[in-house]
C-alpha cells in the first residue's frame, strides 16, 4: 500500500465518511438515526464545534477516520482529546492505517498543547487492543453509563 496521508476531513469527504460511518455502526450493531449522522458530519465541518475528524487517504481514496472531541476538563488547564470513533475499511486493515491515525493524534496533542489523548474500547476487541497496546497501556478504568432513554 502506498503512503497514507492523514488530514482533517473536508466537505468533499462526506460520501466516503458516511460510507465508513455505516461500516463502523454496523461493526457495533448500532442503528444511528439519519439526523444524528447528519448532525455529526455537520459538527465535524464546523470549526466552532468541539468535534473533529481526521481521515486517512491513500492515492486519493479515504480508507479510515478518527472522530474526536476536544474538551475542557477539571484535572488539567489544557484541553484533552477524546478519540470517540476509529474505523478502517476492512479490506485495508493491517497496513498501518489505524496506527497512522493514532500517531497523527499523538503529534497533534503535542502541537496543540492537549494534555492527553484518550479512548475506551470493548475489553474483547482484540484487533483494536493489539494496536492500542503498541501506543500505551490500558488503565483500570471501568465505564458506568446512565442513559436517558
Ligand atoms: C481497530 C482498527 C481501526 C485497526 O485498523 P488497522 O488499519 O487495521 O490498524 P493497523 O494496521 O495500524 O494495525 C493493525 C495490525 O496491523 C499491524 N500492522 C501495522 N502496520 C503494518 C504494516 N505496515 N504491515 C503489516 N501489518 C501492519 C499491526 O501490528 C497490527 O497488528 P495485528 O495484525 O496483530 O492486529 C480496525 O481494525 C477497525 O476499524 N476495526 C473495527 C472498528 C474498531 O474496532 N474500532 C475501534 C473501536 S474502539
Amino acid at each position: 500500500m502506498n503512503s497514507v496521508v492523514i488530514r482533517a476531513a473536508l466537505p468533499g469527504d462526506e460520501s466516503s465518511w458516511r460510507s465508513l460511518w455505516r461500516g463502523y455502526c454496523k461493526f457495533y450493531g448500532a442503528v444511528v438515526a439519519d439526523e444524528v449522522t447528519a448532525r455529526t458530519w455537520q459538527r465535524i465541518l464546523d470549526p466552532d464545534s468541539a468535534v473533529m475528524c481526521v481521515v486517512a487517504e491513500v492515492d486519493g481514496k479515504v480508507y479510515g477516520f478518527a472522530n474526536c472531541v476536544v474538551h475542557e476538563n477539571t484535572w488539567e488547564i489544557q484541553p484533552v482529546c477524546y478519540l470517540e470513533d476509529l474505523f478502517v475499511l476492512p479490506s485495508a486493515r493491517s497496513h498501518g492505517i489505524g496506527a497512522a491515525l493514532i500517531e497523527w493524534l499523538r503529534n497533534a496533542m503535542r502541537a496543540e498543547g492537549w494534555a492527553r489523548v484518550y479512548w475506551v474500547t470493548q475489553q474483547d476487541n482484540a484487533a483494536a487492543r493489539r494496536l492500542y497496546d503498541r501506543f500505551t497501556q490500558a488503565d483500570s478504568t471501568v465505564r458506568y453509563v446512565i442513559a436517558s432513554r
